[in-house]
């Protein structure tokens, strides 16, 4: 009996003291703004996993600069937060202010970008999904689907500099190495905005024969393929057929659209970044384990036949 209630303290001063020091943690989020759908979901997701486990989340918005988020880290630095989250905006510049948040002994954790640093002690970890294979997967859709038709690609890059862009140019770049009908006629970035990708796609097709020479907009984002298909639409003709659309994310938007019959393909990156990444500090915190450098969420491929039940599931995630 004395053995058994012994053993019942025990469990429950482990239970208690895991459940305090979540309760009693304090994470700075430093995010990059709200240039797309998937960020917007990103940041709810964020705060409903932060409550689910009694953490308190400071989210502090850059505006899509990186001066802004070196700012806010600082400013986390200087409040003594229990760790750092980061969604960098770019991938390089970041290493001073890590040594900083090194010298505070203040975790840093990585959102869904990577980053280029000589010391990569100066992070925890990073949670992402493998953009190179986001672009492959894109990539391989669009072979799978022209076959032998030769295809002239529109690309609109996401922001110049992020790593998500870079990975995803080399992933489709690398797909469609291996065929000789597909090639990229026009690049550019549209800054993984609705808006900047409408007013891109219109300048690719006035230089493309009005857009007839144009068979197929790989977009890295869905926002900028949303922006694109309103272009393609403003020219008469008809995106989703006559020009196909694939892109990344996976956000309800384009869902709609391609029920419309507007867009083609689009691969997932989930919006729950936050969720591993709280995970691996919990579990820092308690015993010291240091999580995997890189934390990997899947990239799937979803199509028009999946977008009624992908709309149902996603209808409450904040996008
Ligand atoms: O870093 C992830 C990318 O950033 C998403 O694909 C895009 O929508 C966002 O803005």
């Amino acid at each position: 009996m004395l053995k058994k209630l012994t053993l019942a303290t025990a469990i429950g001063s482990i239970v208690m003291s895991a459940s305090v020091m979540a309760s009693s943690l304090t994470v700075g989020f430093s995010q990059i703004g709200s240039e797309s759908g998937w960020r917007a979901a990103e940041t709810a997701v964020s705060k409903v996993e932060a409550k689910k486990r009694g953490i308190n989340l400071k989210i502090s918005d850059a505006q899509q600069k990186q001066e802004n988020q070196i700012k806010a880290v600082r400013s986390f630095i200087a409040q003594g937060v229990d760790a750092i989250f980061i969604a960098p905006v770019v991938q390089t510049g970041w290493g001073p202010v890590l040594e900083e948040a090194k010298d505070y002994d203040i975790p840093v954790f990585l959102l869904d970008r990577g980053i280029t640093v000589e010391d990569d002690s100066l992070y925890m970890t990073s949670v992402t999904a493998d953009n190179v294979l986001e672009g492959k997967v894109a990539g391989q859709w669009l072979i799978d689907t022209v076959k032998d038709k030769s295809c002239n690609v529109v690309e609109l890059q996401g922001t110049v500099g992020a790593s998500v862009a870079i990975d995803r140019k080399e992933g489709f770049n690398e797909a469609i190495s291996s065929v000789d009908n597909i090639s990229i006629v026009r690049t550019q970035s549209g800054e993984f905005t609705r808006s900047k990708g409408k007013e891109v796609m219109e300048s690719f097709i006035k230089a493309e024969n009005s857009g007839k020479n144009i068979c197929a907009v790989f977009a890295h984002n869905d926002d900028m393929a949303i922006g694109a298909i309103q272009a393609i639409k403003e020219a008469g003709l008809a995106p989703g057929k006559d020009i196909l659309i694939v892109s990344i994310d996976a956000v309800p938007d384009i869902f709609k659209a391609m029920m419309n019959g507007d867009a083609n393909a689009t691969v997932e990156l989930t919006p729950n970044m936050a969720g591993p990444a709280f995970d691996a500090l919990l579990s820092y915190k308690d015993t010291g384990a240091q999580p995997p450098k890189k934390i990997v969420t899947e990239s799937k491929l979803y199509l028009p036949k999946d977008a009624p039940a992908q709309l149902e599931m996603k209808k409450d995630l904040g996008y």
